[in-house]
């Protein structure tokens, strides 16, 4: 069955002495408590080494922000999916709303991403998700299925390897949550589009995680739902105490 997961997004947040006290927190009140879900931080490229010597990878996976869609080369500033890998990164959060916003990401591009994660043995969490004025003028559902569709010249067995997260663009940051019963419904949508292609036994191994303005109060109602399987945290993951306390939901 698929796994339940909390990840937290730390975005551009944190120096790197701030970003490893921080790991090193949540590390250590983990440590010794049973949970329900497995968890994971995705941090600035910077930070990828120093966090992964703090961090007991059977308690914390450990994830980056993006990745090149270059293998490697004259690319002056990427870092490639190799690199991250050789950090000692599981993990890469890909397509985020940010990146595809604010650096003009598109499906091929984050296509090509995902190849080089998954050819580098890195976990990719594939961001997708809809702004306010497809949410207002129902075209939604439609949004989020082509933006996972953009991923189905995968192979089965490359899918499989992917977590999806559904961030509606309009409940990142804003302290806006989605209903549990919007996202219920986008999860079950987003499922059915990914059986439709590649079969319900897959569909129902995959991880669905839910991301915008989650919080320890609203991540029991919301990880309730039967397809909502965790969530991606941004700014609640910048805080020991929040964080624990989404990851808490689950128990
Ligand atoms: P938020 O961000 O929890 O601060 O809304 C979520 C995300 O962007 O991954």
């Amino acid at each position: 069955m698929r796994k339940n997961i909390v990840a937290g997004n730390w975005k551009m947040n944190t120096t790197l002495q701030e970003g490893v006290e921080l790991a090193n927190e949540i590390n250590t009140l983990l440590e010794g408590k049973s949970k329900n879900c497995e968890v994971v931080i995705c941090v600035p490229f910077t930070h990828l080494t120093s966090v992964n010597a703090v961090i007991e990878p059977s308690i914390i996976g450990l994830g980056a922000e993006n990745c090149s869609e270059h293998e490697s080369g004259a690319y002056t500033g990427e870092v490639s999916a190799s690199m991250v890998k050789s950090t000692g990164a599981t993990h890469v959060i890909l397509g985020h709303s940010e990146r595809r916003q604010y650096f003009g990401e598109n499906n091929e591009q984050l296509l090509a991403k995902t190849k080089q994660a998954l050819a580098n043995g890195l976990t990719p969490i594939f961001c997708v998700g809809e702004v306010l004025e497809e949410r207002e003028n129902g075209t939604y559902n439609d949004v989020v299925r082509s933006q996972v569709e953009a991923l189905f010249s995968l192979s089965a067995d490359d899918f499989a390897k992917i977590i999806i997260a559904y961030e509606p663009v309009w409940a990142i940051g804003t302290g806006k949550t989605a209903t549990a019963e919007q996202a219920q419904d986008m999860h079950a949508n987003i499922r059915h589009t990914i059986e439709e292609k590649y079969g319900k036994e897959l569909a129902d191994n995959t991880s669905i995680l839910y991301g915008g303005s989650c919080k320890p109060g609203n991540a029991p109602e919301l990880f309730a739902k039967p397809d909502v399987d965790g969530g991606l945290i941004g700014g609640a993951a910048l805080k020991a105490d929040s964080f624990i306390g989404i990851i808490e939901a689950f128990n």
